[in-house]
Formats: structure tokens, sequence, C-alpha cells
């Protein structure tokens, strides 16, 4: 039987949702819901959604889905959460979890007390270059993983980020770890699958890029984290100045390296060098030329078989998280994976805004 999907939150991320949602036979999206109604409803018109809500109760209590995917701002999703796995539904959740890692961890332990699964939008980790750098970390071709090093820029003159830098009273501005907070799960959930330690050392430090703007009260957007776990150590920068707008995540094993570019949509494995004397300085980037060429072959055959729009990876995360509620298998994601990229950011927080923690 086909599962019954409801959306609460109509702003920019939820047509995302609703286009990869239709992408998927399995389903199909029964209702939408905003506190806006004008939100709600044009949602509803631009994608022949059969209903549209201002109350998330109402539509919980008529519609009846199975599974509700939460794309509001993070303050509400404790709440919306509760409300949703009280009424019998799998949740879908945007990242950031919450605001608070406390507000984390009461959404995970409402999920298990009520038997029901849970996600989170880590949907980037679901692209196939992520998939491939997996795949090789798990048939051992990386070794163990020494260090890790994750990479996302950011625009603010973007879509998003013109949003909340017009908008004052914007909902990122209220969030302890303000616009770090908005971005941050897609840098360290990266991490986390590489660095299994619950307490590793965090050392971070933020500031603002744009040194003629800097001052006080100004928005930081630069940030630089240290992470040292017991194996494996790691790097998290978040930038929003550098160019390109880069999204990169690099695992040093003990055996060989691994590099993904998640704009150009490439994983390449960095070999050891086998070749003897000048071959061994002349051959490689023949090789890495190589590598490059399969990869840009693949991503266009995936092009001509319409698998590679830009949430592509949304839609293999869904795909596999209805999956887990039709077979009642573990979902894609592991709660423990959820609540350390959450404790992470907490902690990183404390440092870059110590003020907002006294
Ligand atoms: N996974 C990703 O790559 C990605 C990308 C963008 C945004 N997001 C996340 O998605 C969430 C939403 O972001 P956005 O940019 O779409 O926000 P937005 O401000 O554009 O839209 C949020 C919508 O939620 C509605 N809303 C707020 N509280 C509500 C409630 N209690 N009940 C019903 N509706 C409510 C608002 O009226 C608004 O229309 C955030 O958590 C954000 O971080 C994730």
């Amino acid at each position: 039987m086909s599962l019954k999907i409801a959306i609460v939150g109509c702003g920019k991320i939820a047509d995302a949702h609703v286009e990869e949602i239709g992408k998927i036979p399995s389903v199909h999206l029964g209702a939408v819901c905003d506190l806006e109604p004008i939100m709600a409803e044009q949602l509803a018109a631009r994608y022949a959604v059969p209903g549209w809500y201002c109350d998330v109760a109402s539509m919980l209590e008529v519609e009846k889905p199975d599974v509700l995917h939460i794309t509001t701002p993070p303050q509400s999703h404790l709440a919306l959460a509760r409300q949703a796995f009280a009424a019998g539904c799998h949740v879908f959740l945007e990242k950031p979890v919450a605001p608070r890692h406390c507000d984390a961890e009461a959404i995970v332990a409402a999920a298990v007390a009520a038997g029901k699964k849970l996600a989170v939008n880590y949907w980037p980790n679901y692209e196939a270059p992520a998939l491939e750098l997996r795949r090789l970390f798990e048939t051992g071709a990386l070794g163990s993983p020494v260090h890790v090093e994750s990479f996302l820029g950011y625009d603010l003159a973007g879509e998003y980020g013109t949003a909340l830098k017009r908008d004052p009273g914007h909902w990122v501005h209220r969030l302890p770890g303000k616009l770090f907070q908005n971005v941050l799960d897609h840098v360290l959930n990266k991490i986390t699958l590489y660095l299994d330690d619950d307490q590793p050392f965090i050392q971070a430090i933020a500031y603002c890029g744009d040194a003629a703007a800097a001052g006080p009260g100004q928005l930081l957007d630069e940030l630089r984290v240290i992470v040292r776990g017991a194996q494996t150590s790691a790097y998290a920068t978040f930038s929003a100045h550098a160019r390109p707008v880069g999204h990169s995540l690099r695992v040093y094993g003990t055996r060989n390296t691994a590099y993904v570019d998640f704009a150009a949509r490439t994983v390449v494995l960095e070999r050891k060098q086998t070749f003897p004397s000048a071959l061994g300085r002349l051959v490689p980037p023949f090789l890495v030329a190589k590598d490059y060429l399969r990869q840009g072959l693949r991503n266009a055959n995936s092009f001509s078989h319409a698998r590679f729009h830009y949430f592509d990876g949304m839609r293999r995360l869904l795909s596999e998280f209805y999956l887990s509620i039709e077979r009642d298998s573990p979902p894609p994601i592991a709660f423990d994976q959820i609540l350390r990229v959450s404790a992470m950011m907490e902690r990183i927080f404390e440092q870059v805004y110590p003020e907002v923690f006294v």
C-alpha cells in the first residue's frame, strides 16, 4: 500500500521535498501545512497536492499521514515531532534537528518511545560520490581513517543568504549558532561517519570574513574547527568568502586517501605510488585524469537517465527511509549519528558564541 506523506512548513526547502517525493513511486503526497495560509495554498497549487492546512493538528487528524516531513525552522521541530509521533506518524526532519542538543535528544527519545522511524535530511551523504566513498571505506581501500577534511562554502548573495541578510528578525539569527547552525550539519555529518568518538576534543574559531564590515553585532561567517578523536582527527571548515563556493570531503586513510568534490560530483582515490623512479612522477597525473574522465562519463550517463538532479541524494535518502518503514527495518541514519552531530554542533557554538550559553 502506498505510504501517505504530509509536509509541515511550506517555505523555501519544501519545494525540493515535494519534487523528490514525487519521484518515488511507492508513496504519495496527501497534504501540506503552513502557519501562513498563502504559503500552504500556493505550494498545494504549484504541485496539485490534494489537501492544504494552516494547523498541523487538523492535518494530522483529518489526513492521518504515515509520514510527516517537518520542513519548518528548527525552533518548531521538537513540538512538531512530538505531535507527529503522538499521531502515529514517522518523521522525516529537516536539519538542524533543533536549536539545542537537549531538544535533539528529546526528539530521538520521542521517536524511540513511540516506536516510530526518524531520519534527518543529511541528503549530501546520499549523493553518488559520497556513497562511492563509503564503499571504498567499507571494502578496506582506504584502510583506517587517519584524518578527515570537510569543507562547505556558502554564498551569502544567494537565495538563502539574501533572505537572512535582508531580515534582521529571520529565524536563523535567533539560533544559538546563528548562520553556522543552519549549515553545519552538512559539514559535520560527513566527519562523524569516519570519527566515531562520543566526546572528541573540539577547538573552534569564528570571525567575520569581510574585514571592512567586521565589528560588534556583525554576522560571523567564517568558521574553522579542529576535531581530535582517539584514532581520527578532522578539520571542519565553513567559508562564506572562499571562491568558488566549494563543497568537499577528503578522507586520509592508512592505505589510501579519497577526495570527494560534491559540486562536481566526483570521487577520486589518491593511491599509493608503485611505479619506479621518474615513472612514479610521470604516470600519476594520467591516472588521476583517467579517474576524472570515468567520473565525468558516469555523471553524463546519470544525466541522460534523469538521475543528476541537484537533490538526487535526497531522493535516494527518502527512498531508503520509506523502505525502512515498509520493511520495519532500521532507518538509514543511526540515531547515534544524529546525536553526535548535534552534540558536536553545540560544543562548537559554546566556543563561538559563549554569551548565548551563560
Ligand atoms: N537540507 C538542506 O539542505 C536544507 C536546505 C534549506 C533549508 N533547510 C532547513 O529546512 C528548514 C526550513 O528552511 P526554509 O529555508 O525552507 O525556511 P523558510 O523560512 O523559507 O520556511 C519555513 C516555513 O515554515 C513555516 N512555519 C514555521 N513554523 C511553523 C509551524 N509551527 N507550523 C507550520 N508552519 C510553520 C513558515 O511560515 C514558513 O513558511 C530549516 O530547518 C532549514 O535549516 C535544509
